[in-house]
């Protein structure tokens, strides 16, 4: 079945037995947050979450949607997440088959338009204790450029104030963030739509640095296979996902600040918060039934983590143009998305593994990480078990380490040439014949 929408990725993980209803009343304040953080440590990463029954709101909330392996793959549409580097290979190669998005008048989410909306009625999560308030945790945020009109889509998380009014958290370097910079500048109002609930290719692409060219929502096209359909808003001239859940419009006054925060994050830890954008809400548009998806940050394994796996198999080909030596790279979950990796390298001359360290930290998607190994390609897969354990044999310490001002290490646990100080090794492998004869008599021992 094709994926369109929110609704369409329901109705697969339901058939898949992937998803898991509750029909008993549950707070969007901590007691979803709470269910779903305990859901997303069960072995395998649990199942989706439909709370039917929310306090205080007509609405439901999916949580946890995208919190596997085999979840992260059927929002995708494929077998395996390792697919998606043959796909985004493809499109690399021929950047025009990503669809442009077709324009449509009339759109689900615009059935009913609301120009005095009760925020407080949707019901956005409260996640910890600690948190400034409710944050909408999976966003698609939609800004354009004032001088080029170029748009972009990003998720930031969006904290919902009393008084109607919400904060975005852009961080600086991100799409939005510099959209705003320009706005600021020129002395203007921004426009912005916020959209929650939509096809599940766009969510991932709104948590992508995708390289310009590509925009966020034909990449979604492509990776579903169609083009996505998108609406004009109300108030401005942006563009939204048809079948979004619901869109908050908005505009951003010149100046217009507020402190959000705190919000319990990934790190384990609450963010204090800081000084963000504050939209003035113009209106809010919906379907008559909008389901309000919702993803909970905290301490690993949770749903960011599997998203983070689909994004280390679509960004291999993009660090791969940077260093064309790359093979291979795993990101542990513990690393959240760019945090930490491990790089296999074709390794040909000396000083290769710091050169490969040193590009991937002046830009892209690892220029953040913490902490970054490479290491030899060996043939045989690159797994976090095996690079580490090839990274504890090779590393020379203190030599191979480079520590950034910025914070990261780097470590070089490439085996070393005889121009770096190395021998030459000779790598471990079975007699050819006697593994030929092993596995031809492997029955004869008693093995299965
Ligand atoms: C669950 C989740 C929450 C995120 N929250 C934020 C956030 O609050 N602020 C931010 O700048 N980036 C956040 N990110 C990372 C951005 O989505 C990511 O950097 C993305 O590339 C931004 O889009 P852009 O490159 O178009 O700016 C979050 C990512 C995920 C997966």
């Amino acid at each position: 079945m094709a994926i369109r929408d929110l609704r369409d990725f329901l109705a697969v993980l339901d058939t898949a037995g992937e998803l898991h209803r509750v029909d008993a009343e549950v707070d969007s304040e901590l007691e979803i947050a709470c269910i779903t953080d305990r859901q997303s440590k069960l072995p395998g990463g649990g199942k989706a979450l439909l709370f039917h029954n929310v306090k205080g709101s007509p609405y439901p909330v999916a949580t946890n949607l995208f919190g596997s392996p085999s979840r992260m793959a059927l929002a995708l549409q494929v077998e395996h997440l390792s697919l998606l580097t043959g796909k985004m290979e493809q499109l690399l190669a021929a950047p025009g088959s990503a669809p442009a998005p077709t324009l449509v008048r009339q759109a689900p989410c615009q059935e009913v338009v609301e120009r005095h909306p009760d925020l407080g009625s949707y019901p956005f999560l409260k996640s910890w204790p600690g948190d400034g308030g409710r944050f909408i945790t999976l966003p698609l945020v939609f800004t354009r450029d004032a001088g080029t009109g170029a748009g972009n889509c990003g998720m930031y998380r969006v904290r919902l104030f009393d008084d109607g009014c919400v904060g975005i958290r852009w961080k600086a370097g991100s799409g939005g963030f510099g959209h705003h910079q320009n706005y600021q500048a020129a002395g203007r109002p921004m426009p912005v739509a916020i959209a929650v609930g939509a096809a599940p290719a766009l969510t991932l692409a709104a948590m992508l640095p995708l390289p310009e060219p590509l925009e966020e929502v034909s990449f979604a096209g492509y990776l579903h296979g169609a083009p996505l359909a998108m609406v004009p808003c109300l108030d401005s001239g942006l563009m939204v996902p048809a079948d979004a859940e619901l869109v908050i419009e908005g505009v951003i006054d010149p100046g217009a600040t507020r402190r959000e925060g705190a919000f319990g994050n990934h790190t384990g830890s609450y963010d204090a918060g800081e000084e963000v954008p504050l939209v003035r809400v113009t209106c809010v548009t919906r379907r008559k039934d909008p389901i309000c998806p919702a993803t909970v940050v905290g301490p690993p394994p949770m749903e960011d983590c599997y998203l983070a796996k689909a994004a280390e198999r679509l960004l291999l080909p993009l660090l791969r143009r940077q260093c064309p030596e790359i093979v291979d790279l795993v990101m542990p979950v513990e690393g959240i998305f760019h945090g930490c990796a491990v790089i296999s390298i074709e390794k040909k001359t000396a000083g290769q593994g710091r050169r490969v360290l040193e590009r991937l930290r002046s830009e892209g998607w690892l220029k953040r990480g913490k902490l970054l190994v490479v290491v030899d390609e060996t043939g045989q897969g690159l797994t976090l078990a095996h690079g580490f354990w090839q990274a504890l044999n090779a590393v020379r310490f203190p030599a191979d380490l480079v520590v950034t001002p910025d914070g990261c290490l780097g470590v070089d646990a490439t085996g070393k040439l005889p121009e770096e100080g190395g021998e030459p090794k000779q790598l471990l492998q079975p007699d050819a014949s006697v593994r030929a004869r092993v596995e031809r008599r492997w029955r004869e021992y008693g093995f299965l």
